[in-house]
């Protein structure tokens, strides 16, 4: 009677052996699996993924730029938009997801932590009112879908994503409640301006005749003139300059001559914002009167594009050269009484501050155009100055090609991390208006946490690996001439509803007290895997072991 029993027992040995392998098994698949999506990737691939995905942004935002019908529905509580500045913890903060930060300034200096919300994108404004911003917030909700099901809705890692319109809106993803005490203005972070970037040096001139000081027509505050919002508008062009790269001067002219008075052309810099600032102030209060030649509009164009052309001007001979005028718009009838010379490399655009019937005009051979600007673009420069920001980009973008633009690491605004790379790309309307900018932030120490085989100093290399910015004017064929693309018929300022909250000025916006791990993060599953795994090995030892007794019980 030795035959079956060697048998039997080799079989249940075997099967006992398959059922402990299968359990050790488990417990590696475990480990490896939560690994393996992250050892998929290298830095190259790990770009090529977030590039693909810019690229699907921008086509989306240019599709949804146009969709008037969107305006019909957005202001129903399931498809309203929501604020970053929206209180605190009174709707959806289940959604959060806890992440590690560099730090959380609205928590003080020990929180390393804040609440992310994977769900939606959050949005921000620089500028409450104005039409175009009901439009661009109602228009561009889809990108929420975008943003879900792209790799960047996978909480498991963070990266982030926004949209910055020229309007002065920003959608983020995910979103992050944030103190709406200080405006976000997206067109003057590092990421927009990269995308529009071309080496230039800008001459400002602000009318400063009798009419410009006239008080504002309707303005609340009985101190706003004209003038007024000429120098905040040149002040705001400042902040979209390159520092230590662009060149720019500001003059004022009037009748009395131009102030002040001979200054050339200075490589900006924050000191220089200071002292610009300083002296139009001065201007706007009436001081400064020198050098009493008589100046119309005609002649500080003239002048100004003597400097610019002037072999001693400062600003390298490759710069792009433009002249932004801010004026009345009483002085000429049309851009032919300006007498700008047709052979000037000098791109001229021209902003009329008063109503004077003018047409809006262009004209590609002079490089020059003239337009009329409306009252309620007056506290948004940046916005009505869209035809030249859609000038630069679009020059950018010729000159770029397809490519995507990165700049240097920077810290992001909202302190997840002081060594942000971001990618970015510009979007455009129908008639080639700049509509904003699109980035996806890679955070430093999150890539090195996230991806343990990738350096996050491959990836800025690999992003490095692209064609520089080389800007040629004599091969220049951009135009100055530019069509706005019309608001969405019956758009006004104020959509009920399209956004959702209203800003409260909660000190707890963004919170702490809450701001506790929710199991989500990969030490965590890794450890929930390892542990569960050991539990089914217990249990398959357990019965190889009770099974193995029984039998010998039994013979
Ligand atoms: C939306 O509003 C309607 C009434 O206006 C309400 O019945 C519904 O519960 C709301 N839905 C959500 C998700 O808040
Ligand atoms: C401001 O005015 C002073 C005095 O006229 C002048 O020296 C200085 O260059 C001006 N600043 C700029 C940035 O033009
Ligand atoms: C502007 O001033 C110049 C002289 O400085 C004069 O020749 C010209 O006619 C003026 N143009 C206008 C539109 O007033
Ligand atoms: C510009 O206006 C002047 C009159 O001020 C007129 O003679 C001229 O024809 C106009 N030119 C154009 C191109 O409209
Ligand atoms: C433009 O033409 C004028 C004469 O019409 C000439 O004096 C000037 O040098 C030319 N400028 C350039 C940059 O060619
Ligand atoms: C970033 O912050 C860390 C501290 O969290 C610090 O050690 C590091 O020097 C900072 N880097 C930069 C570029 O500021
Ligand atoms: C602007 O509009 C005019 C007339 O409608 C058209 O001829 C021109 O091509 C347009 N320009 C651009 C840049 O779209």
């Amino acid at each position: 009677m030795k035959g079956p029993r060697p048998r039997r027992d080799l079989n249940i040995l075997a099967m006992s052996s398959i059922l402990c392998l299968f359990g050790l098994v488990l417990l590696v698949c475990n480990v490896v699996s939560i690994e393996a999506a992250a050892q998929d990737y290298t830095a190259t691939s790990l770009l090529d993924e977030k590039q693909a995905e810019l690229n699907t942004f921008v086509g989306v935002i240019e599709a949804n730029a146009r969709n008037c019908d969107a305006l019909k529905t957005c202001s129903s509580n399931t498809s309203c938009s929501r604020l970053a500045c929206y209180e605190y913890g009174t709707q959806g903060d289940a959604n959060y997801k806890c992440l590690g930060v560099l730090s959380n300034p609205v928590c003080g200096t020990d929180c390393n932590q804040r609440n992310f919300d994977y769900t939606k994108s959050f949005i921000r404004r620089a500028d409450s009112f104005n039409p175009n911003i009901a439009q661009t917030v109602c228009t561009q909700r889809t990108l929420d879908d975008q943003f879900r099901r792209s790799s960047i809705g996978d909480s498991t890692y963070l990266f982030r994503v926004f949209y910055g319109s020229m309007d002065g809106t920003t959608r983020l993803y995910p979103g992050l409640d944030e103190s709406c005490e200080t405006d976000y203005d997206p067109r003057i972070r590092p990421w927009f301006k990269e995308s529009i970037y071309v080496p230039k040096v800008v001459t400002i001139l602000i009318d400063c005749g009798r009419s410009m000081r006239d008080k504002l027509i309707g303005a609340t505050n009985d101190q706003e003139t004209y003038i007024s919002k000429e120098i905040n508008a040149a002040l705001a062009v400042l902040n979209t300059l390159r520092e230590d790269s662009d060149y720019v001067n500001i003059q004022c002219f009037d009748r009395d001559g131009i102030k002040p008075p001979g200054a050339k052309s200075q490589r900006y810099s924050s000191l220089l914002y200071q002292s610009f600032s300083d002296n139009l102030t001065q201007i706007a209060n009436g001081g400064i009167t020198e050098n009493p030649s008589l100046i119309n509009t005609t002649d500080a164009i003239k002048t100004a594009i003597s400097e610019l052309t002037n072999d001693a001007s400062p600003a390298p001979p490759d710069y792009l050269k433009v002249i932004l005028m801010f004026t009345s718009g009483e002085q000429y009838q049309n851009l032919s009484e300006l007498n700008i010379p047709g052979n000037s490399s000098v791109n001229v655009f021209v902003y009329n501050f008063l109503k004077t019937g003018q047409t809006a005009e262009c004209n590609p051979t002079i490089r020059a155009s003239s337009e009329e600007i409306s009252v309620q673009r007056y506290d948004n420069p940046l916005l009505f100055l869209e035809s030249f920001y859609s000038f630069l980009a679009k020059i950018h973008q010729s000159v770029m090609k397809t490519n995507i633009d990165f700049g240097e690491q920077y810290a992001d605004y909202s302190g997840v991390d002081n060594s942000t790379l971001t990618l970015s790309k510009a979007a455009f309307g129908p008639n080639g208006e700049l509509l904003g900018v699109v980035g996806i932030d890679f955070f430093q120490k999150k890539v090195d946490q996230q991806f343990p085989n990738i350096r996050f100093q491959d990836i800025v290399i690999a992003a490095r690996n692209h064609p520089t910015f080389k800007f040629d004017p004599n091969a220049l064929t951009t135009t100055v001439c530019f069509n706005h693309t019309e608001t969405c018929p019956g758009i006004q300022t104020d959509v009920p509803g399209f956004l959702c909250g209203t800003k409260t000025g909660n000190d707890n916006i963004g919170c702490c007290g809450s701001c506790t791990s929710k199991n989500t993060h990969r030490l965590a599953k890794i450890l929930g895997g390892v542990f569960g795994s050991l539990a089914v090995l217990v249990i398959v030892f357990g019965l190889c072991w009770r099974w193995d007794m029984k039998r010998n019980r039994s013979f």
